[in-house]
C-alpha cells in the first residue's frame, strides 16, 4: 500500500502496486469518490487489507459511506469488501450479476445489500449521474467500467491499465515509452482473446467509450491521466487486436522440448 493522494475533485486514489516478474509494477488503485453519497470503487488486494481499510477510513466515515462499486471479482479488487461491508452499515456494493455469483464463491454478502447493473445501466447516487459500461478489454466476464457524469470520470477498472518500471502518480511522471510499452503488455496479458476479435467489433467498443469524452481516465492498473492523453490511450487501445499474442516466460519453451524429441514440424 502507497500514500494516497487525489485525482480530481472530491476523488481520492488509495494506490498499491504488485510486482510482476521480468516485467515491472503493475498499479493497483481503488478510488473513493466523495460527494452527497461516498462511492468506493473496488476494495484493493488481500495482502493490503489493513493498511488499505486504515488508509479509507481516515478518508471517510464509516457511517458515510453509501457505495462500493466491485467492477469485477478478481482479488486485486475486492481484498478488503466483506469487511468494508462490516464497518459500514449503510453502505451497498453495486456490481454486475456474473461477478455477485461469482463473489459468492467466497464471501457471503447480503442480497439486501447489493444492487445489480449492467452495461448500459445507468442509476443516480445523490448528486452524481453513473453510466456503467463494458470496457474494451476485461479479465473476468462480469466486468463494468463507470462513468461519472459530473466530472467526467471514467473508472476502467483493468482495462487502459500498464506495468511500469516505477509506478507514478500521474501519466504525466511517467515514460511515454515505457507506460505505452506496459499498456501494450497488461492488455493483452488480461484480454488474450483480443489477438481473436474483428478489429472492426472492437473498434466499435473503443469509439463507444471514446464517445463519452472522458475528462479523466482512472484504470485500476494505471496512473491519472487526463485531457489529451485520454485520447492517445483510446488510439493505443485501437491497435491492441492488432498486436501479436503476448504471453509470460515459462520455464519450458514447448518447440524446444519438441526439437529434443526430434518431433517439430519445423
Ligand atoms: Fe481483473
Ligand atoms: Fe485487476
Amino acid at each position: 500500500m502507497l500514500e494516497t493522494y487525489t485525482a480530481g475533485p472530491e476523488l481520492h486514489v488509495l494506490p498499491s502496486e504488485l510486482p510482476i516478474p521480468d516485467l515491472g509494477l503493475q498499479p493497483v488503485n481503488a478510488y473513493l469518490l466523495r460527494g452527497e453519497e461516498p462511492m468506493l470503487v473496488d476494495s484493493g488486494m488481500p495482502v493490503d487489507r489493513a493498511a488499505f481499510e486504515e488508509a479509507l477510513w481516515s478518508l471517510v466515515d464509516p457511517e458515510d459511506l453509501r457505495w462500493v462499486a466491485i467492477t469485477h471479482d478478481d482479488r486485486d479488487h475486492t481484498g478488503s469488501l466483506t469487511r468494508i461491508l462490516d464497518r459500514a452499515p449503510g453502505a451497498k456494493v453495486i456490481t454486475n450479476a456474473i461477478s455477485l455469483t461469482r463473489l459468492s464463491e467466497e464471501f457471503r454478502i447480503p442480497r439486501e445489500r447489493v444492487v445489480t447493473v449492467n452495461p448500459g445501466s445507468r442509476m443516480s447516487i445523490g448528486d452524481r449521474r453513473l453510466t456503467f459500461l463494458r470496457p474494451p478489454t476485461f479479465d473476468s466476464p462480469g466486468t463494468l467500467a463507470l462513468f461519472d457524469h459530473k466530472d467526467g470520470t471514467l473508472f476502467s477498472s483493468d482495462s487502459f491499465g500498464t506495468v511500469l518500471p516505477k509506478t507514478v502518480q500521474h501519466i504525466g511522471d511517467a515514460q511515454v515509452k515505457e507506460f505505452f510499452e506496459g499498456f501494450d503488455i497488461l492488455n493483452r496479458a488480461i484480454s488474450p482473446w483480443t489477438a481473436l476479435v474483428a478489429d472492426q467489433k472492437f473498434h466499435r467498443t473503443v469509439r463507444g467509450v471514446s464517445s463519452l469524452s472522458a475528462a479523466r481516465l482512472l484504470s485500476a492498473h494505471g496512473p491519472t491521466v487526463e485531457g489529451a492523453m485520454v485520447d492517445a490511450l483510446m488510439e493505443a487501445m485501437s491497435r491492441i487486436p492488432s498486436l501479436p499474442q503476448w504471453l509470460p516466460g515459462a520455464d519450458i519453451d514447448l518447440e524446444a522440448v519438441l526439437d529434443a524429441h526430434g518431433a517439430s514440424s519445423a
